[in-house]
């Protein structure tokens, strides 16, 4: 079983990200961090407690507030796509517990994180969803951290292709580009970049909307209601946004999808080991990820694997299990 922790800002697409790994027989999740990005972090903690409770999980799994604004640059959120709760669209989400959320406060999370993660008698899994601005704080307060992690994946950046906040930059990066350098350069065993270039070819479809009406309707209607609700609200700030029109694209649950099938030796992904450094300057390109492809711009050592594809019918087939699972639960 993989040792997972997820730190996450949900958001739409971290939902499910958190569904995934809460249902996925090969993962033992051991919590949840959240900092501020898609919304702020008190709003994206108050939504990973109700999406645990929405899956019957909210015991099971330790939810912990992390930082509420990036290391060095003023905090941009994201309602125009996520909504002002950070996950608008439905009214059948559960209202957040509030003994959990104070819980949540009670202590700084890079503490608990280090406290996890040491504890494990192996190495853990960690996986990124949205700024880096807590696994900044934990390498650098808790180096020892770093050892112990045997692999690092994170749903952020544009390898080769255009970003979503600006030409170059991508929403996770962007916000936050100095936390993103310090992990890249943190020294972590195996990095897995899932760029926008990969998770652009996972849209949630009408047909995917369909499928989830149907198959994990019939375990559970008000759920499936709920996650179509959800998917259709970010399916249209896409549309509006971004102007597509085949369905918003399902980042997060990838940066979860390629943890599990990689230690499975499923490979579900192609991907191509390459130096990576985040621009952490003020100009056009601040936030872009600069991945050396050629190997002919860097002199530093390669660190970080890059995605280039993934095989989307077996991402859906995953997703939706592991909704049916949350649906039954
Ligand atoms: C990323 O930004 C956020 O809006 C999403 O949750 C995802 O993590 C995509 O750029
Ligand atoms: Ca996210």
């Amino acid at each position: 079983q993989i040792l997972l922790w997820l730190d996450c800002d949900p958001g739409h697409d971290d939902a499910l990200a958190i569904i995934l790994a809460a249902f996925n027989s090969h993962v033992k999740f051991l919590g949840i961090s959240t900092a501020s990005g898609n919304q702020t972090a008190a709003k994206t903690t108050a939504n990973a407690i109700s999406i645990l409770e929405s899956i019957g999980k909210k015991h099971d799994i330790p939810v912990v507030m992390g930082a509420s604004k990036p290391l060095l640059r003023k905090r941009q959120n994201s309602p125009e796509i996520h909504g002002e709760s950070g996950l608008d669209g439905t009214s059948l989400l559960p209202k957040c517990d509030k003994v959990l959320y104070a819980k949540a406060q009670e202590r700084k999370a890079i503490d608990v994180m280090a406290q996890t993660i040491l504890a494990q008698d192996r190495k853990v899994v960690l996986v990124a969803t949205g700024a880096m601005t807590n696994i900044a704080l934990l390498v650098s307060v808790y180096p020892e951290v770093v050892e112990k992690v045997e692999m690092f994946t994170f749903m952020g950046g544009a390898s080769f292709g255009p970003g979503n906040v600006s030409a170059t930059a991508e929403f996770n990066i962007y916000i936050d580009p100095e936390a993103a350098q310090i992990c890249m350069q943190a020294g972590f065993q195996h990095v897995a970049m899932i760029p926008l270039d990969v998770t652009h070819t996972v849209l949630v479809t009408d047909n995917i909307i369909d499928r989830i009406r149907r198959e994990v309707g019939e375990k559970n209607k008000t759920f499936a209601q709920m996650i179509c609700e959800l998917m259709v609200f970010f399916r249209d700030t896409y549309e509006r946004v971004f102007d597509f029109h085949d369905g918003p694209p399902l980042h997060d649950p990838l940066a979860v999808f390629y943890a599990i099938t990689h230690k499975q030796n499923k490979l579900a992904f192609k991907e191509k080991l390459m130096r990576v450094d985040v621009e952490c300057g003020n100009g056009l390109c601040v936030g872009q990820t600069v991945c050396d492809i050629w190997g002919n711009s860097s002199t530093e050592e390669k660190n970080c694997y890059v995605t280039l594809s993934v095989d989307v019918d077996k991402f859906w087939d995953s997703m939706i299990e592991a909704l049916v699972s949350g649906g039954a639960s």
